[in-house]
């Protein structure tokens, strides 16, 4: 069932694809238990290290966060005392690090964890992934490392590794090809340890299933590899840069009222998706404060913030790079909006662009 759902997912790239990634937990583990890096948030795993380290380790190599780590540790030894720590000595405690936004957000994440959720971090992935500095990567890492959830944590070294385990040539510079590998392991996921299933995946990526050389003579993969077998590991993965068309960012609100209903707007009958009903949206990104402020010039009032999605859609000559706010409202908003209740939403044409906005109202 499982090795099917893999094979599923990825697409056109032949059986043996999907047969690479579903046998990889089998040779990957006992790997990992013998050549595993012995690292200060593995030794003691709690939530909150996982997350520290995850975020430290996003711009920075292992053994240049060790120390970083450890410091931070020592002054802020939980999410509480992260939150208090005045911001000069936040910033100290970072120098060196540099991407010092990531420090920011940590600590910007930390005040709302405790405010929100009593200095715990949440358990879901939609949660985790609302709080500031929190991505589809790292809330996959807290997940499956501190609280044993079979999510994967996909980033571009595992993205290589997948894309030469199948051989699979699709360009993983686009959000589809990485939401396809995320999906392929997520249905491979070790139920029992999907932690270190993750981290061997990461200890693979940076020491051994290189960008330019890769030692595949010392990989536990080499016999599953398809681009080891064409001899077409320098060509994998694939990462085109997409150039050609013109991309606009878009900030899609997607508003629910008490009774269920949601915003629709009707486009105008000329031009792309002339006369075709989509969710209020406006130009640019907005953060959840320029969000907030957008509403309230709508006139409505936020009672819950739900969920922040991503997502993009490729038209012959544009993409759209969307962020959505999922949020519970009270208000009318604006004249010409129509509050649809799920009935209403099923009559009326909503292009596939909004198709993920659409999915998280079900
Ligand atoms: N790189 C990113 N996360 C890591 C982890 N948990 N262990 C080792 N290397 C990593």
């Amino acid at each position: 069932m499982r090795l099917r759902r893999a094979v599923q997912l990825m697409g056109g790239a032949k059986k043996e694809s999907g047969q690479a990634l579903a046998r990889l937990p089998a040779v990957l583990l006992p790997w990992y238990d013998e050549n595993r890096r012995v690292l200060p948030w593995r030794e003691e795993v709690t939530p909150y290290r996982t997350w520290v380290s995850e975020v430290m380790l996003q711009q920075t190599r292992v053994q240049a966060a060790l120390p970083y780590f450890l410091r931070f540790m020592e002054a802020a030894p939980d999410i509480s005392a992260l939150a208090a720590l005045p911001e000069e000595q936040l910033m100290r405690l970072w120098q060196g690090l540099g991407y010092y936004s990531r420090a920011r957000s940590l600590q910007k994440a930390a005040r709302q964890v405790v405010e929100q959720y009593g200095g715990c971090l949440p358990q879901t992935y939609s949660e985790l992934t609302a709080l500031p500095g929190i991505g589809d990567y790292t809330a996959g890492a807290i997940l499956s490392i501190a609280f044993g959830q079979p999510v994967p944590a996909v980033d571009g070294n595992v993205l290589r590794i997948a894309a030469r385990l199948t051989g699979c040539g699709d360009n993983v510079l686009l959000p589809q090809t990485r939401q396809r590998f995320r999906d392929a392991l997520a249905a491979v996921m070790p139920p029992h340890r999907p932690g270190d299933f993750n981290q061997a995946l990461m200890d693979l990526g940076s020491g051994v299933c290189l960008p330019g050389q890769p030692a595949c003579e010392a990989c536990p993969a080499r016999m599953l590899c398809a681009a080891l077998a064409a001899g077409r590991q320098r060509e994998l993965p694939v990462r085109e840069k997409n150039t050609a068309k013109p991309t606009e960012q878009l900030t899609v609100f997607v508003l629910t009222r008490p009774d269920g209903a949601a915003a629709l707007r009707q486009r105008p009958q000329k031009g792309l998706l002339a006369g075709l009903w989509e969710f209020p949206h406006v130009p640019g990104t907005l953060d959840e404060q320029a969000a907030a402020h957008q509403l309230a010039e709508w006139g409505l009032r936020v009672t819950e913030w739900r969920r922040c999605i991503h997502a993009v859609h490729q038209f012959t000559h544009r993409r759209w790079d969307m962020t959505g706010w999922v949020l519970a409202v009270e208000g009318d908003g604006q004249g010409d909006w129509l509050w649809a209740d799920a009935a209403a939403r099923e009559e009326k044409a909503i292009p596939s662009a909004f198709r993920a906005f659409v999915k998280a109202l079900e």
